[in-house]
């Protein structure tokens, strides 16, 4: 017998009374003032019990052994939660105890009935009170963690997903989804362990559809259905009855998709609390999408200039036309086969791009000089990786970018220009780009002579190997050589 706190309270009546007192519930004693039991008594509680709960009122029973019992059911939020019962053994009262009247006897039970529902009536709302909290610190903790990811400028559909996922744990719903047609990349779905629908996305799909062919007008932006039988649009999606709530994502009167939750469990229905928590996640997602388009805006604009800048330094020069397209494959060629990150690719594929830009600063007389340079003009030359550095600086966005077009003439045995690092020395992408730089130095025509052959390219490359390239590099490099790649990306640039 688990204690309840109720013992107290029936030792207490018992010892001002000649009763003994015990509570029942479906499954047995949970209370009792005392369960020595010397005149037999108890084996008739059980019995005693179940008559209550039968008839949910007040029973008196003289049992044939002469005990008396009692017995009045409890209650707890309007159906009865267990039986107080009361008994009192007269064969063995003492000369001189009064038998107690049954009248007395139900006033007693129903005062100390009272005491027992009223505790029960503080717990269940101190209860309430904690799960409330509860889901508040939940709705909080989950709105706090969305609230860092909205920071960020660029939402991609792994944070779609761990959005989804907390708020799948946190509101304990069966399916959370969100749909965005033109956005298939942010539509994304999680299931728990109980959904057992086959196609997911289809009937999320046809949910939607459901949505906005219903009558409603959608004015405030959502869609709640506690009781999918109740309604013969919703009834035909699934065999069981569902309840679900969906939330409009929108930014300034643009329409994204929808975001909603979803559960099978019917003892529940979609709070005011779980509304207000999705409209809000739904207003964030909107801003982050509508944050994330003007920065890939941006992105495009930016790449946009960079390439006129190319174009621009290459008219300068009659001879390298291509140039830094073909560095840019090749580079991006290598760094698919080191198995680089995508974040990285993207700023090595600047550095790529961008590597020659410090030329445009160069005089036209020197870089289209038919004759081999003197001194000085070769001197001008090597000036253009610092003011490609110069060049790019300003820009935060390509601040990671700089040190690829810094370093890419630098040689790995420590000969090179601008800082003469060498080895590991020199930063990674430096060292990539320059054997894609000299590849196709070699194998382009230049204003002082005729660009070598592929082959030609391919030997010299491996030839300095070690010295001015990194020899894991050109290692890299002959892979994808063999591998045929680079004759056909290099035709079909030229
Ligand atoms: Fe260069």
């Amino acid at each position: 017998m688990k204690s309840t706190g109720f013992e107290e309270i029936l030792s207490g009546f018992s010892k001002i009374s000649p009763l003994k007192f015990e509570i029942w519930n479906e499954k047995g004693v949970v209370s009792s003032c005392d369960l020595e039991d010397p005149y037999k008594v108890r084996q008739f509680l059980p019995g005693m019990a179940a008559r209550v709960y039968a008839i949910e009122d007040f029973l008196h029973e003289k049992n044939p052994k002469a005990s008396e019992l009692f017995g009045l059911p409890l209650f707890n939020e309007d159906s009865v939660a267990g039986v107080l019962l009361a008994y009192f053994d007269s064969s063995h009262s003492t000369a001189g105890k009064d038998f107690p009247d049954t009248k007395d006897v139900k006033v007693l039970l129903t005062k100390i009935a009272g005491l027992i529902e009223e505790r029960w009536e503080m717990q269940n709302e101190s209860d309430t009170l904690i799960t409330e909290l509860d889901k508040s610190y939940e709705s909080l903790h989950l709105y706090s963690n969305v609230a860092t990811q909205i920071k960020t400028l660029n939402f991609s559909s792994q944070m779609i997903l761990h959005l989804l996922n907390e708020i799948k744990d946190n509101i304990r719903m069966d399916m959370v989804f969100s749909i965005m047609p033109d956005r298939p990349d942010y539509s994304e779905i999680v299931c728990g362990e109980e959904i057992n629908i086959k196609d997911e996305s289809g009937f999320v799909a046809s949910l939607i559809k459901s949505v906005e062919n219903s009558n409603k007008e959608l004015d405030e932006g959502y869609f709640i259905v506690n009781n999918s039988a109740d309604s013969k649009l919703f009834s035909k999606l699934h065999k069981d009855p569902f309840r679900f709530l969906a939330v409009k994502i929108v930014h300034n009167e643009n329409f994204f998709g929808w975001l909603g939750i979803f559960s099978l469990n019917m003892d529940d229905i979609i709070k005011r609390s779980e509304l207000r928590l999705l409209v809000s996640i739904a207003e964030q997602i909107g801003v982050v999408i509508a944050n994330t388009d003007l920065y890939h805006n941006l992105e495009d604009f930016g790449i946009n200039i960079v390439k006129s800048l190319i174009v621009t330094i290459e008219a300068k020069d009659v001879y390298t036309g291509g140039h830094s397209e073909r560095v840019h494959h090749i580079t991006m060629l290598l760094a698919k086969e080191l198995g680089i990150n995508e974040k990285d690719t993207k700023i090595l594929n600047w550095s790529a791009l961008l590597h020659d830009v410090g030329k445009i600063g160069i005089p036209e007389s020197i870089l289209n000089k038919p004759s081999r340079l003197d001194d000085k003009e070769y001197k001008a030359i090597k000036k253009h990786p610092l003011k490609g550095a110069e060049i790019i600086s300003p820009l935060e966005y390509l601040s990671e970018s700089i040190p690829g077009v810094l370093h890419h003439h630098e040689a790995y045995d420590g000969t090179g220009y601008p800082s003469r690092i060498k080895g590991e020395q020199i930063p990674l992408f430096a060292r990539i780009i320059s054997v894609a730089d000299t590849f196709d130095a070699i194998t382009s025509d230049r204003a002082y002579r005729k660009g070598a052959s592929f082959e030609k390219g391919y030997a010299i490359i491996n030839e300095v190997a070690g010295t001015q390239l990194d020899p894991d590099l050109v290692q890299i490099f002959n892979g994808i050589y063999k591998k045929s790649k680079i004759w056909q990306i290099q035709r079909q640039i030229i």
